[in-house]
């Protein structure tokens, strides 16, 4: 539980005995004890965590989840949401969780086999709690009402254990009532192995339990401000900020009691805990250090046996690491949903905390993380930022520090922290920076939103371009390279060169304004990603903006979204909706392209636009095609599209045939040739579309399935039949009828016997060469 602390006279440069003081209100999670998050031990160990939604839902996550879908594009597939109610605090145990309920302080334990059924044994099931404390197969909770101000009580316990049928069960604990424990007032508790122990109301650490002796816990203890317990062991964070561990020393060994922390996680081999400075995570015991995030600071983790889960500051996406490579990547890919940075607790926060403010999440309605609106969530200040970020503003009561890209450092405030001397070497500097900034984007702070705040201020900057971008457009046939004038960069400092091509960074009230506050009359349309709106910048050039909603905020991270841009920024072709920069402020997430005045294919061939002639079907056919062939063949890992369809082929001014919608789908599937294949047979039946005008599926035809109407007819030789007559043919239908053959042969079965897109686009290159006669 978090105790809230009244210093006044507070400042960022505190001394050290100040900022230890201040580590006396911090909520530790791992393995018995308590936190927004949180694992169950052993192998059929799962995770937990409170959700972002305001409502205090419980996601849960396990080991084997993502394979069961493999072609889901995220890898929410893993998260098992069930019965579990909503939740005020978290604890795991070995194949088990614990809880306390968010309306009525009751306690809840629950297995991943069966969510819905309630563990705790009837005896306490009317009791009230204020803290609660899984171990292996016991539970200690204390006394209370969560959310009221009086957080002591006594403790009681039960065991949880496996029946002979494999199911959990539980009883009142004889192991664990223990008497000299009984007349103790406790504040807060952790359970491991066959121990509790738990911080008494009047100073002083106490274990009990039938392992407590092997801990060698004994004497005057200081008092803890977080604890966190493996298997064999404890560590606790003192209200003098120092780390103290106890148990298994193999584990514990050279544990960096240097360093100070605000939240503790143990595994199985290993703990990790959140620094106080940065909030970045440092480990110790059996672990590989090259396995921990380091672009990111975190305001909760937890830990099962090998791996360990964290909520991101960032953007409070759930980030997972093993402890060791050969569980890398991890066995626990987690859902890709926001999660509560803490716990939800009623009164201030105090000094050295920050109350977490939901407007930044950006989500309308969505005012509180928290059930009721008395409640808040605080979280402990950092100060300081990690390796090339600088410090630029400090914690407030309602914000983290915030932390800016070295690259945007400006004068010798920086300089030193940022290794900046000079401006002329800056310069030289900015490009690492950049460059890392974009792969790194954030490192500290509620901050995703905070660091790109100043990102986005930036002065919008045109990049000098690169040489190797004309090669890229040498595939257009007919067409002048596009924007071949070669700007020097016109602004002085800072010079931001974050792609090798030419993307913006935008403000969002610069994009706000170009679409009337992202009005509806100004939408496009609106794609899984979001909305997509019509602007027009106040130079008067025409661009789309794509604008993702919160689902997707909410379900790729920022990491993906880094690595989104890094694509995007590097894709550039006559046939493709090309990026022309992005924004990322306030949580808003904001893709500018290049606008397409005639639309989508979709509109002409089913949509009532303008009936395309047959030239510009078969002109169109082979530049969508060479769009996939360069996104196929012109990257590795190739770009898979996955979702290729009439609607994701745009026509700009000219009636080029442009790609669009690509790429927004992060995946780790290494079956790209797979992909690539589904790629071709989708576009065959967009093939199909553009040679008969009928929809993909269509219940005016039997069968409604294009695939299952054309395929039978061209192989019957009677591909005549399927073209569209509602457009004027050509004399010789000739061409056409190839064009069908090449739908044919992209829609096999077989997915090995589908050409590839370049043999496709080579095709048609050929048919369209040839031409039409009328
Ligand atoms: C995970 O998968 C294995 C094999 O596919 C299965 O035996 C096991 O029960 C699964 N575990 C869970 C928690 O679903
Ligand atoms: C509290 O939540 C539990 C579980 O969702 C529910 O069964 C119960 O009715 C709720 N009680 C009140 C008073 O809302
Ligand atoms: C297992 O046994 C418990 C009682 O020990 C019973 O409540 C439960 O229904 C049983 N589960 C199955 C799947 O038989
Ligand atoms: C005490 O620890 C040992 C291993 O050190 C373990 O086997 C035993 O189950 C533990 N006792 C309890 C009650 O958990
Ligand atoms: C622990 O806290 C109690 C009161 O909360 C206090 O009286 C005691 O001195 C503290 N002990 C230490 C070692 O700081
Ligand atoms: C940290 O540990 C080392 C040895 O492990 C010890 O010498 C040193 O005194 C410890 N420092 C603190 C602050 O406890
Ligand atoms: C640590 O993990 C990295 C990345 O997976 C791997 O390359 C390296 O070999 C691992 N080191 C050890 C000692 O296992
Ligand atoms: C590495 O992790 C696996 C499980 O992911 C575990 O079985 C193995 O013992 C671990 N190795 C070490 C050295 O911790
Ligand atoms: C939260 O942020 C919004 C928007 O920035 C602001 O209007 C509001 O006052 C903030 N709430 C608090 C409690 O500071
Ligand atoms: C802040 O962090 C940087 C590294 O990121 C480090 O060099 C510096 O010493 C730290 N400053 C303080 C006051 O801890
Ligand atoms: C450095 O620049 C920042 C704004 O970029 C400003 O707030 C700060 O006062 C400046 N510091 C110095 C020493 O000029």
């Amino acid at each position: 539980m978090q105790t809230h602390q009244a210093l006044s006279g507070f400042s960022r440069s505190a001394p050290p005995l100040l900022l230890l003081l201040l580590l006396c209100s911090t909520t530790a999670s791992g393995f018995g004890s308590m936190g927004p998050i949180s694992a169950s031990f052993g192998k059929d160990g799962f995770f937990c965590a409170i959700d972002a939604s305001g409502k205090q839902d419980v996601v849960c996550w396990g080991k084997n989840s993502s394979s069961s879908t493999p072609s889901s594009a995220s890898s929410s597939a893993s998260a098992f949401l069930s019965n579990i109610p909503a939740m005020a605090a978290l604890s795991g145990g070995e194949g088990f969780l614990c809880g306390i309920l968010a309306n009525m302080s009751l306690a809840y334990c629950w297995s991943s086999i069966a969510p819905g059924i309630d563990l705790v044994p009837p005896i306490f099931k009317t009791t009230a709690y204020s803290h609660i404390a899984a171990g292996k197969n016991h539970v200690c909770a204390i006394r209370g009402t969560y959310y009221s101000d009086h957080e002591f009580g006594t403790v009681d316990c039960w065991e949880i254990f496996e029946t002979w049928n494999k199911s959990l069960s539980s009883k009142q604990s004889t192991l664990f009532s223990d008497q000299s424990i009984s007349n103790l007032v406790f504040k807060k508790v952790v359970s491991g192995e066959g121990f509790s122990c738990g911080g008494v109301r009047d100073g002083g650490l106490i274990c009990w339990g039938p392992n407590s002796s092997n801990l060698g816990v004994s004497g005057p203890v200081d008092n803890f401000t977080a604890l966190a317990s493996g298997r064999a062991s404890l560590c606790g964070i003192s209200d003098f900020g120092e780390l103290k561990c106890w148990g298994d020393t193999d584990l514990l060994a050279g544990h960096p009691n240097e360093t100070q922390y605000v939240s503790l996680a143990a595994g199985e081999h290993h703990f990790c805990g959140i620094r106080e400075d940065n909030h970045g995570i440092e480990c110790w015991g059996i672990f590989n250090s090259s396995l921990i995030p380091k672009a990111s600071g975190f305001v909760a983790i937890t830990s099962s046996d090998f791996t360990t889960c964290g909520i991101r500051e960032d953007d409070l996406v759930i980030d997972c690491w093993a402890a060791n490579a050969s569980s890398s990547p991890p066995e626990y890919d987690p859902p890709l949903e926001l999660c509560s940075p803490g716990l939800c607790t009623p009164g201030s926060c105090g000094e050295g905390k920050f109350a977490f403010n939901a407007s930044i999440l950006n989500e309308a309605d969505l005012t509180s993380l928290c059930v009721r609106k008395d409640l808040t969530i605080c979280s402990p200040c950092g100060s300081n930022c990690s390796e090339g970020f600088f410090l630029s503003s400090s914690c407030t009561e309602h914000t983290d520090r915030v932390c800016t890209a070295c690259s945007l450092c400006q004068n010798s405030s920086c300089w030193d922290i940022c290794g900046l001397q000079r401006p002329p070497e800056m310069r030289k500097k900015l490009w690492y920076h950049v460059r890392k900034l974009v792969i790194i984007f954030g490192s500290s702070a509620l901050g995703f939103l905070l660091i790109l705040v100043s990102w986005c201020l930036l002065p919008r900057l045109t990049t000098s371009r690169e040489e190797g971008n004309k090669k890229q457009f040498k595939s257009c046939i007919g067409k002048a390279e596009l924007e071949a004038d070669n700007n020097e960069d016109p602004h002085p400092l800072p010079s931001v060169v974050s792609c090798p091509g030419m993307a913006q960074v935008f403000r969002l009230s610069e994009l706000k304004d170009a679409t009337n506050g992202f009005k509806e009359f100004n939408e496009l349309g609106r794609g899984s990603y979001g909305f997509v709106y019509k602007a027009v910048l106040a130079d008067g050039q025409q661009v789309a903006v794509k604008r993702a909603n919160a689902a997707t905020i909410i379900h790729t991270n920022s990491r993906d979204f880094e690595m989104e841009l890094e694509v995007l920024c590097k894709i550039r072709h006559c046939n493709i909706v090309n990026l022309l920069g992005y924004c990322s402020e306030m949580g808003e997430r904001l893709l500018v392209y290049e606008y397409m005045p005639h639309g989508t294919l979709h509109d002409h061939l089913h949509g009532g636009l303008s009936a395309l002639n047959w030239v510009l079907r078969l002109k169109i056919s082979m530049q969508a095609a060479k769009g996939l062939e360069y996104l196929h063949k012109e990257f590795v890992p190739p770009i898979v599209h996955r979702d290729v369809k009439t609607s994701n082929i745009l026509l700009d001014s000219e009636w080029n045939a442009r790609i669009a919608d690509f790429g927004l789908l992060t995946s780790n599937d290494k079956d790209h040739k797979g992909d690539l294949e589904s790629d071709v047979y989708n576009f065959g039946i967009v093939l199909l579309e553009i040679l008969s005008g009928r929809k993909a599926f269509d219940r005016d035809y039997t069968p409604p399935s294009i695939v299952e109407w054309a395929v039978p007819l061209i192989k019957q030789n009677k591909a005549a039949a399927t073209i569209d007559r509602y457009v004027a043919l050509p004399r010789n239908v000739e061409p056409l009828l190839k064009l069908a053959d090449i739908a044919g042969l992209a829609v096999k079965e077989n997915p090995t016997e589908r050409p590839a897109m370049s043999d496709i686009a080579s095709w048609l290159e050929h048919i369209v060469k040839d031409g039409l006669t009328f």
